[in-house]
């Protein structure tokens, strides 16, 4: 690890906004943390996050909280909402494995997957952060009518999610399209774009996205 990645890993610990264990955050969320009773909305996969970082500043009146296993990408995040002193943000450094630690039955209004990691082999699908392992995780944390949203450049991860979602009677698919860009109903939301996001456009690759509602 470079000096400046070792230095940002340690500033982690003393930043106000991380978490790095769940001790007393799950279902205080409102209370202890944010001090209000926004909805909050999760990006897990975060990276750098930017949905996290850009939502929160698009949307004072909600609050949002990246995850991701990687302190050192989630650091960007976490420094941009202390150095425009927002509130309205926070970070988990830790695996989306165990949200339902962080997270309260009935928490969480959205979820944000951004560019996942597309686990091509077979024997890594319930590793895919849509794979139905996850959408039960999801389930336990978010509200009875609570989002997911999807944005990926892989075609294939793209077209097995669709088809995984289809075949899941507690998914109900509410709007997909395998190319942003001819969306103009999604226009706004999607004019934020993440670090994984340049890279794969910069290849050509269109950008897909799903919304689903559990049911
Ligand atoms: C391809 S990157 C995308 C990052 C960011 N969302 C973006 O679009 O730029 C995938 C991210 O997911 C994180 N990740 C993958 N599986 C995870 C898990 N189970 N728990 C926590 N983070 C995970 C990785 O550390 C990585 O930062």
């Amino acid at each position: 690890m470079g000096r400046k990645k070792r230095e940002h890993v340690l500033e982690l610990y003393s930043m106000p906004n991380v978490f790095l264990s769940p001790e007393g955050i799950k279902g205080n969320w409102h209370e202890r943390y944010f001090k209000n009773n926004n909805p909050i909305i999760v990006e897990v996969g975060c990276g750098r996050g930017e949905y996290t970082v850009n939502l929160g500043r698009r949307h004072p009146d909600q609050n949002f909280v990246g995850i991701d296993a990687k302190g050192p990408r989630l650091w960007r995040g976490a420094k941009t909402f202390m150095d425009e002193e927002m509130g309205n943000g926070a970070f988990i450094c830790g695996l989306v494995e165990i949200i339902t630690d962080y997270f309260a039955p009935g928490e969480v209004d959205e979820i944000w997957v951004t560019f996942p990691d597309p686990q091509h082999k077979p024997s890594r699908e319930q590793q895919r952060l849509v794979s139905e392992r996850f959408l039960k995780l999801y389930r336990q944390v978010l509200k009875p009518d609570g989002l997911i949203h999807l944005k990926t450049d892989n075609t294939v991860f793209y077209e097995w999610a669709i088809q995984s979602f289809e075949q899941n009677q507690g998914v109900s698919v509410l709007r997909h399209t395998d190319d942003v860009d001819k969306a103009e109903d999604l226009k706004d939301i999607m004019s934020i774009r993440t670090k994984y996001e340049m890279l794969f456009r910069e290849k050509g690759e269109t950008i897909k996205y799903a919304r689903i509602a559990l049911v």
